[in-house]
């Protein structure tokens, strides 16, 4: 069939196995551009499917030569609608990994769950034996609790106070003021029980009570800190509660890994269109003027870039790894760059819906959400007839 884009407010409802793909081939020649270096052999990536995590997949394959297993929630094709983009990306990365010689298996399920888990669990047991890195790259509304049953909706809600600033509607480019209320005690407890670390804890507890992780084991989880005008309904919000409860955790862990000699660590990454983050208010404008400044200084970067450093010039340079006061990974440098900052402040100052197409690169926006679907892929035929039929080679 042909495929097209249909959106439904942040999300889009099709997905074009064709644009996935290539985009999976780019990420790939991008790594491969890198040359081999040392790193991991064994990589399980929890939330492998898009975004960071799928970089991270990536990375691990084609930067390493690692046997990588992911574990995703999506969507597989029904006749006449197509799967989730996430679907398409793990069938062209194993279809590439399995003919590259590389072992490469998934599961799709809910990783929250003690089935996934032990799923997960059998197949490192036959396949792997033990592994020697976890990247942990879930990003999810809803979690249900395996331990008391209790099922838990995150909010994007400020802390202490509501909250006003402008935000933009990307599909349209209207500039708009956006006011929150600030959430009640319930909201922040149920935001860290999705997006903070316990499920992260449980993953290790869980891999570790079996031997399955090897000497000298890592595990990374993905944070965020941001600007000073997405504080309020970011870092100091609800969701910032869930990071903070994400980062505590990597010590959580560490303290629990010294029998294998191993270390949790959180990375902090740079904002990126993600579906994810597409969904946050006031995240888009500001990674609107972020792209715009950071591609003029010629320092930005997508997943695969920011994932391609964290390994080679964080987690794999030497004995020791960079870390900042708190213990935080850091490649969000180049975002937080004084100067790259203090120009955001002074556009979004200006932000309307008039000035934004100039000021901002919305075009940028629209093409890298666009891109997380399969559309706007440049060299990919949208005219061609497609089978949006498509298996995933390495499902379990
Ligand atoms: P994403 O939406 O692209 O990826 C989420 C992944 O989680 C997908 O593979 C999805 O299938 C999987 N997933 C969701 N619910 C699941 C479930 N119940 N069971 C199994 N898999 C499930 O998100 P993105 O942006 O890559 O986020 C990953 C992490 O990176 C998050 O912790 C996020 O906060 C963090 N991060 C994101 C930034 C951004 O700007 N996008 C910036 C810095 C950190
Ligand atoms: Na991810």
């Amino acid at each position: 069939m042909i495929i097209e884009p249909r959106m439904r407010g942040f999300i889009c409802l099709t997905a074009h196995p064709k644009g996935c793909e290539q985009n999976i081939i780019n990420q790939i020649n991008y790594i491969q551009a890198k040359g081999p270096i040392d790193g991991p052999k064994k990589v399980l990536v929890i939330g492998a499917s898009t975004g960071f995590g799928l970089a991270s997949r990536i990375t691990s394959a084609f930067g390493y030569d690692a046997a990588t297993i992911g574990v995703y929630f999506e969507k597989p094709p029904k006749d006449g609608k197509t799967a989730s983009p996430g679907w398409y990306n793990t069938a062209a990365f194993e279809t590439e990994a399995t003919k590259a010689g590389l072992y490469a298996k998934s599961i799709n399920g809910d990783a929250f769950s003690n089935e996934v888990k032990q799923q997960t669990i059998d197949l490192i047991k036959a396949d792997l034996g033990q592994i020697d890195l976890v990247i942990y790259s879930l990003a999810s509304p809803v979690r249900t609790n395996p331990k008391t049953g209790v099922t838990h909706r995150s909010v994007l809600k400020p802390i202490g106070g509501s909250f006003s600033d402008k935000t933009v509607d990307f599909h349209t480019g209207i500039v708009s003021e956006v006011s929150i209320e600030p959430a009640n005690e319930e909201e922040i407890e149920n935001t860290v029980a999705v997006m903070g670390g316990e499920d992260w804890e449980m993953w290790i507890d869980a891999l570790k009570s079996e031997n399955l992780l090897a000497d000298g084991f890592t595990t990374v989880a993905y944070s965020y800190i941001g600007p000073a005008v997405t504080e309020a309904v970011y870092r100091k919000g609800t969701i910032g509660r869930a990071k903070d409860h994400l980062e505590a955790t990597a010590f959580t862990i560490t303290d629990k890994l010294t029998e294998v000699n191993g270390k949790a660590y959180v990375s902090v990454n740079k904002a990126l269109v993600t579906q994810a983050s597409s969904a946050i208010p006031v995240i888009p404008l500001y990674i609107s003027f972020l792209y715009k400044i950071m591609k003029e200084d010629g320092i930005h970067e997508g997943c695969i870039e920011q994932i391609q450093r964290l390994f080679a010039d964080r987690l794999y340079v030497s004995d020791v790894v960079p870390v900042d006061e708190k213990g935080r990974i850091r490649i969000d440098d180049w975002e937080m760059k004084p100067d790259v900052q203090a120009k955001v402040a002074e556009l979004w100052k200006n932000a309307t819906t008039e000035t934004l197409p100039e000021t901002g690169d919305l075009a940028g926006y629209k093409k890298d959400f666009l891109n997380l679907f399969g559309f706007d892929v440049d060299g990919v035929d949208y005219q061609a007839d497609v089978n949006e039929m498509v298996e995933v080679p390495g499902l379990v």
